[in-house]
C-alpha cells in the first residue's frame, strides 16, 4: 500500500521532469532554428546583392562567372528572368531548368522584395534555405543547405536538455526524499490503524510533527484514548452487573432456604397432629407451639424483606422531623424492657444532653434501636448488662453535624473477621444458633439501609466473650436545607 504511494509520488514527478524536458526542448529548438534561420537569410540576401551588383547585365559568361561567385560564397547561385525562365545556375545546365516564376522566393524577388523559403531539395533530399534577391528585371537566387543549421540546433537541443536534466536532479531527489517520508509516516499510521481495528487500544503513535499526518496521528491516539477509556467503563459496567446478578441469585437462594425450614417444620408436625398426635395431650400443645413459632418466623421474615426492599427500592416514605434524641431513646427502652426483664438483662439509660435534637424519621430510628437491643437481648447470657444510648459527634461543619445512637452488650461477642460482613443481608455469624433464636439475618442490614437513608452510617466493634458495640449516626439538621443554605422549619416533635 505504501509502496504504491511511494511509487506514485515518484512517478509522477518524473512524469513532470518528462513534460518539463519536452517543452524545453520544443521551445529551444524552434528559437534556435528560426534565429539562425533569420540571421541566414540575412547574410545570404546580403551576399546576393552583392553579387548581383557585380554581374553585368548580358554578360555572355554569366555561367562562367556565377560557377566562381557560387563558390565563393558556398552557395548554389540561379539566376531568373523576369518572365521566370532560368538564364544561369551555377550547378545545372539553365536550358534543362524549369520555368522558376512559380518558386515563391522568386515570386518575391520579381516583385522588388527579399524572398526566403526552406525547401526538400528533390534530387538531394536534403532542406535548402531558398533566398532570392531582385536583379535588373529578373532574381538572383542562392541556395544553401540547411544540414549545418540543423546540426548547430542539434548541439543547442542536447545542451540545453542536459542542463535542464541536471538542474531537476536535486528537485527529483528531494521528492524522492519527501515521498519516502510520508510513506514511511502512513506506514505507520496504517499500522496503528490496524492495531486499533484488531482492538488494541492501548497502543499509541508516536508524534509524527505538525503538518497534516501528525494531526492525523494525534486524532488517531486521541481515539484511541476514548475507545479504552469506553471498553474500560463497559467492562466496570458489566463486572458491576455481574456482581449484581450474583447478589441476585444469593438472595433468592437465602430466601428460598429461609423459607423452606419453617414450612417444612408446619408442615411436618401438622402431618403428625393429623395422624394422631392430635388427641395425644402431653404432645399436642407443644406440637401447636412449634407450629405458631414458625409461622411467626415466616412472619418476621416476610416483613423483614418487605422493609429491606422498599428501602432499596426507595418507595418508603419517611416522616422526617426534629426530634428529641432522648425521646426516641426512651420510646424504645420501654418497649423492650418486658423482654430484658424476661431473660433477666439489666437495661441501662445513657441519655444524651437535653434538648439533643435529631432530623429522622422516629419510626424509622424506632426500628433501629429496636433491632439493635433484640440483637443485645438474644446474644447476651442471663444476668448480663445491656446499654442503650446516644452522644452527639464532633463535626466540622453543620452538614456533617451528627448523633450516634447506640446499643452495648455484655454478650458473647463476635470475632474480628466476621465484623467486615456482619450488615450483609441473610449473614449470620452462627447460623445454626441464630436460627434456633429465630433470626434471619436481616435485622442488621435493615438498620444500615434505615441509617444510609438518613445520610447516616453504621459501626460496630466487638471482643469475642466481653460483648459488642453496635452504632449509627443520623444527622442533627435537615441535609437537603444545610446544602441550599437555609435551614427549613421542620416540625418539632417532642416524642
Ligand atoms: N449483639 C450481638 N452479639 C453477638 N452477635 C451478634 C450481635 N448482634 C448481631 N450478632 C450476630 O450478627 C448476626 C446478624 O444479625 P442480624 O440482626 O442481622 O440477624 P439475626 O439477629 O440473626 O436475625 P434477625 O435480626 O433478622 O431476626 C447474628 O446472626 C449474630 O450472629
Ligand atoms: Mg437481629
Amino acid at each position: 500500500m505504501t509502496v504504491r504511494i511511494f511509487l506514485k509520488l515518484i512517478g509522477g514527478t518524473l512524469c513532470v521532469l518528462i513534460l518539463a524536458l519536452a517543452a524545453v526542448d520544443i521551445l529551444a529548438s524552434r528559437v534556435a532554428e528560426s534565429s539562425y534561420r533569420e540571421k541566414l537569410v540575412r547574410e545570404l540576401s546580403e551576399k546576393g546583392n552583392t553579387i548581383a551588383a557585380l554581374l553585368r547585365p548580358g554578360d555572355l559568361a554569366l555561367a562562367g562567372r556565377l560557377k566562381e561567385a557560387a563558390h565563393s560564397s558556398a552557395a548554389r547561385l540561379t539566376v531568373v528572368a523576369g518572365d521566370g525562365r532560368v538564364l544561369a545556375d551555377s550547378e545545372a545546365e539553365s536550358v534543362r531548368m524549369d520555368n522558376h516564376r512559380g518558386r515563391p522566393e522568386v515570386a518575391t524577388a520579381l516583385k522588388g522584395s527579399v524572398g526566403s523559403v526552406v525547401r526538400k531539395s528533390g534530387t538531394t533530399g536534403i532542406d535548402y534555405l531558398y533566398v532570392a534577391v531582385p536583379y535588373q528585371n529578373g532574381a538572383l537566387r542562392l541556395a544553401v543547405p540547411l544540414t549545418e543549421v540543423q546540426a548547430q540546433v542539434g548541439e543547442i537541443r542536447r545542451r540545453m536538455l542536459v542542463s535542464t536534466a541536471l538542474a531537476f536532479l536535486p528537485a527529483v531527489l528531494v521528492a524522492a526524499l519527501l515521498s519516502r517520508f510520508v510513506s514511511a509516516k502512513l506506514g505507520a499510521i496504517i499500522e496503528h490503524a490496524g492495531k486499533l481495528a484488531q482492538g488494541d487500544f492501548r497502543a499509541r503513535l508516536g508524534s509524527q510533527g505538525m503538518d497534516e499526518l501528525g494531526v492525523l496521528a494525534q486524532k488517531l491516539n486521541e481515539t484511541g484514548g476514548n475507545l479504552e477509556h469506553m471498553r474500560d467503563e463497559l467492562q466496570r459496567e458489566h463486572q458491576e452487573l455481574e456482581k449484581l446478578e450474583r447478589v441476585r441469585k444469593d438472595f433468592v437462594i437465602n430466601v428460598s432456604h429461609e423459607l423452606r425450614t419453617p414450612l417444612a417444620s408446619i408442615q411436618g408436625y401438622t402431618e403428625t397432629l393429623l395422624n394422631g398426635a392430635v388427641h395425644e395431650p402431653e404432645t399436642n400443645v407443644r406440637f401447636l407451639h412449634i407450629i405458631r413459632q414458625n409461622v411467626e418466623r415466616l412472619t418476621n421474615l416476610a416483613s423483614d424483606l418487605l422493609t429491606i426492599s422498599r428501602i432499596e427500592l426507595k418507595s418508603q416514605k419517611f416522616q422526617f422531623a426534629f426530634y428529641y434524641a432522648n425521646g426516641l431513646l426512651i420510646d424504645c427502652v420501654d418497649a423492650m424492657r418486658p423482654i430484658a426483664d424476661k431473660k433477666k438483662l439489666c437495661l441501662h439509660l445513657e441519655p444524651a444532653p437535653d434538648k439533643c435534637e435529631v432530623f429522622c424519621d422516629s419510626k424509622a430510628v424506632h426500628q433501629a434501636l429496636t433491632n439493635l437491643l433484640d440483637n443485645a437481648i438474644k446474644y447476651t447470657p442471663e444476668n448480663g448488662d445491656i446499654y442503650i444510648g446516644a452522644r452527639r459527634l464532633a463535626a466540622k461543619s453543620p452538614a456533617t453535624q451528627f448523633v450516634e445512637f447506640y446499643v452495648r452488650d455484655t454478650g458473647i461477642g463476635i470475632p474480628a473477621p466476621e465484623l467486615p460482613r456482619l450488615f450483609e443481608r441473610f449473614y449470620r455469624v452462627d447460623k445454626a444458633r441464630s436460627r434456633e433464636l429465630g433470626g434471619t439475618g436481616l435485622g442488621l442490614a435493615i438498620v444500615k439501609h434505615l441509617a444510609r437513608a438518613h445520610t447516616g452510617d453504621v459501626s460496630v466493634t466487638s471482643e469475642p466473650g466481653l460483648g459488642s458495640r453496635f452504632a449509627f449516626t443520623i444527622p442533627v439538621d435537615d441535609p437537603g436545607a444545610v446544602e441550599s443554605g437555609d435551614k427549613v422549619q421542620g416540625q418539632l416533635t417532642v416524642s
